[in-house]
């Protein structure tokens, strides 16, 4: 079965909805009048019930079914932008310098309510439908505090879903995986103390950008000699700071990153030896340190069962060929994770063509994915939901 008819009719209304916030981007809890947007559209579209200021600045609205009574599944978007100069050259590019929606998170809300309005008109299920509208994905970790706000509990859901466009993938393809998809985002900053002086008298100071090399270099060895190597890991160092004159031995030297993993024990390995190496290390050269481990989004795991019924609705919409069951995972981190311990459920992909990548720019949610993004959550409701 191809894209529904009445998700084609709605293709330029939700269009226009998209526009207008992409005009209007708003960054990470901020979402204020995205928010308002949402609520007064599932307001006129006529959902059962509309709860704002979840999560500081989520909103949910609950749609029922005229079916009967059943279980209520969620469906998720995410509604905020990120601290990016535009560069698309768009008529309807971000009025905001340094603020746009360069993670297509426009057209995620767009589609969403593009969905509830035709179920809301619809009701042809049993149950509900609960779709939930989240602030801060882009490092805020919004979709924690909506679970952590009694979400789930609140409106009864039992099973979630997420979907992402994804640039390079054709219009009306997707693509998911059963367990790990996004990999898990944690920071790491290393402060060491060494003893500053002369440049000319280094026997008499303690270097610390010395002892910095040389952690950077040890550090390359948690890839390649202390995980499996058939596990995924990246260890990045990607912030070195230290230093201000050409004749002086500083103080002190900052080093940050990143390890990113699909597997959660692989986690605490990354932590455990990034204390050892740096401690290790400094305590060679008489140095001190200290390492801050922030443990950020948690690896995005999609559960078995509920994949299934994703990919089954994304065929009914798609067609078998243009939906891969066993898409590859990626390393950058996603907060639908945390939607993703409290309940089942499954993230999927969907195409955007051949636009600039997300975070890029220059990028562009894809219009002419709407129709195609509102039949998939229009199907899956429809059949996860069946009476
Ligand atoms: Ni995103």
């Amino acid at each position: 079965m191809p894209i529904l008819n009445r998700a084609a009719e709605l293709q330029n209304e939700v269009a226009e909805w998209r526009r207008h916030l992409h005009r209007n981007p708003e960054l990470l809890f901020a979402v204020e009048n995205t928010a308002s947007f949402v609520e007064k559209k599932l307001k006129e579209f006529g959902v059962d019930e509309v709860v704002t200021g979840l999560g500081r600045t989520g909103v949910v609205g609950l749609i029922r079914g005229n079916l009967g009574s059943g279980r209520t599944i969620g469906l998720r978007a995410d509604m905020d932008a990120l601290p990016i100069t535009e560069t698309s050259g768009k008529p309807w590019a971000s009025q905001t310098s340094g603020k746009m929606h360069a993670c297509g998170h426009d057209g995620h809300t767009a589609m969403l309510l593009g969905a509830a309005k035709y179920l809301a008109e619809t009701r042809n299920f049993a149950g509900s439908v609960a779709v939930i509208f989240q602030p801060a994905e882009e490092g805020g970790g919004g979709g924690n505090e909506m679970v952590k706000d009694g979400m789930m509990e609140r409106f009864a859901i039992e099973e979630v879903y997420g979907m992402h466009n994804m640039p390079g993938m054709p219009i009306g393809h997707f693509g998911s995986r059963v367990g790990p998809i996004m990999a898990s985002t944690d920071e790491f900053t290393i402060t060491i103390k060494g003893r500053g002086g002369h440049a000319a008298q280094p026997h008499k100071t303690i270097d610390p950008i010395i002892v910095g090399t040389q952690i950077v270099t040890a550090l390359q060895t948690i890839a390649s000699r202390t995980v499996d190597p058939l596990a995924s890991v990246v260890v990045s160092v990607t912030k070195f700071n230290a230093g201000f004159a050409h004749n002086v031995i500083p103080e002190e030297a900052v080093l940050g990153g990143t390890v990113r993993t699909l597997v959660p024990e692989v986690r605490d390995i990354g932590e455990g030896r990034i204390r050892t190496i740096a401690e290790g290390v400094a305590a060679l050269y008489g140095a001190t340190v200290n390492v801050a481990y922030n443990r950020n989004y948690p690896v995005t795991v999609n559960h078995a069962e509920e994949t299934g019924y994703a990919l089954r609705a994304a065929a009914e919409i798609a067609g078998t060929s243009n939906v891969k069951p066993s898409l590859d995972p990626m390393m950058g981190g996603e907060d639908f994770s945390y939607m993703l311990i409290a309940r089942p459920g499954a993230f999927v992909f969907m195409g955007n063509g051949e636009t600039a990548g997300l975070h890029h720019p220059a990028y562009d949610f894809n219009d002419e994915a709407i129709p195609h993004g509102i039949s998939y959550w229009v199907k899956l409701a429809e059949t996860r939901l069946a009476a």
